[in-house]
């Protein structure tokens, strides 16, 4: 086990080095979800706390950064969404705080929002989704890469998290590369670490913490959810793109089919534009959410989960949930050791 113990600290090394942490373990932004009490939890405990900016408006938005800084000290990021309405002066408030981690989601980010995070020293993580965006973020200069697959929750990228781990991980040293999607335990953990990954992040898993504040109705549906219930969304006409999100099937799924239709019926009829219809969708994943988290409506709310809401089982603390990973890791790394050392014989 020692060996195992100090090969788990090796693979962790530069994602320790880059985010200041024990464990290179971010509990990815989750809107409603990752607010002070989650993020501050999850950063005590060693790993990676990071706070969703969501649509947060920009006085809530500041008022939840001060309450996790209040409640810890440790380093923690924060998630701001390129689409929502709210970005440009939530980035705002990051620049005027010189903000130390920042992670821009939703697409890529605008080049001066690049270029003002970089003025101000911080360090900045984009979402990589497939092996062409995350070349360009490398040579637009981002400091990190979260490369997010298929298998994640929420709003999703095209291609399989096992995939992008092949085409990216062996082939870039020019920055740490964390893995998100599909992640359940320690086991995927120790491997894509020893594919090259400086580290991990989970939502999923982290939604059903004990410290997570989602209504006890959510967190039991992802307890009893299997990962095929989890499925992400139709897109019917490019006329209205839709970027697939994934849920727990519920009635809520079925609304967005409908509302989906309806829109594209009025921009057929001349009612609406495409803009207004892509705004109207991205508004239904916003309300569906918190109504499923805060309010417990686990019907017609979203229950955004991944596949990895499978292996969720029970309510578990930040701590058991990081220990867990930890050990799973190790024992793992143990595993593949006593291989090593068949062929040694
Ligand atoms: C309920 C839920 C809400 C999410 N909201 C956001 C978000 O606001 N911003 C973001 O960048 N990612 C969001 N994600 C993605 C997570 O940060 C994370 O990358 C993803 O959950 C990792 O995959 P996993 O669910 O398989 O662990 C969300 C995921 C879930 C499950």
């Amino acid at each position: 086990m020692e060996k195992s113990k100090k090969l788990l600290d090796k693979l962790f090394t530069r994602g320790q080095e880059f985010l200041g942490v024990d464990y290179p373990i971010l509990g990815g932004a989750m809107s409603w979800i990752s607010e002070a009490q989650l993020v501050s939890t999850i950063s005590n405990e060693g790993g990676f706390g990071v706070l969703a900016g969501g649509n947060m408006p920009i006085d809530m938005f500041k008022d939840e950064i001060k309450k996790t800084k209040d409640l810890t000290d440790r380093p923690f990021g924060v998630n701001l969404i390129g689409i929502a309405p709210n970005f440009r002066k939530q980035l705002e408030h990051i620049l005027e705080i010189e903000f130390p981690y920042v992670i821009f989601a939703g697409g890529l980010p605008p080049r001066d929002a690049i270029t003002k995070v970089r003025q101000t020293g911080s360090k900045m993580l984009c979402f990589a989704p497939t092996v062409g965006i995350a070349k360009q973020l490398i040579k637009l200069g981002v400091d990190a890469l979260i490369i997010e697959g298929h298998e994640a929750g929420g709003h999703i990228g095209p291609v399989s998290t096992s995939v992008l781990a092949e085409q990216i991980l062996p082939h870039t040293s020019e920055v740490p590369v964390f893995v998100a999607g599909g992640i359940g335990s320690g086991l995927l953990m120790i491997h894509y670490l020893m594919m090259g990954a400086s580290g991990v992040q989970l939502g999923t898993r982290f939604a059903v913490a004990e410290e997570s504040i989602a209504h006890d109705n959510f967190k039991q549906a992802f307890i009893k959810a299997a990962s095929k219930d989890a499925i992400p969304t139709a897109q019917f006409d490019p006329r209205v793109p839709v970027i697939p999100v994934r849920s727990i099937v519920n009635e809520g799924v079925q609304n967005f089919t409908t509302l989906q239709l309806g829109l594209l019926a009025q921009l057929e009829r001349g009612v609406i534009s495409r803009q207004e219809a892509s705004v109207q969708l991205e508004e239904f994943w916003i309300g569906g959410l918190r109504k499923a988290v805060i309010d417990g409506d686990i019907k017609g709310g979203s229950l955004m989960a991944g596949q990895s809401v499978g292996i969720v089982k029970e309510i578990q603390s930040v701590k058991e949930i990081l220990q867990d990973l930890i050990d799973v890791g190790i024992h793992e790394a143990d595993r593949i050791l006593g291989l090593v050392d068949i062929c040694d014989d």
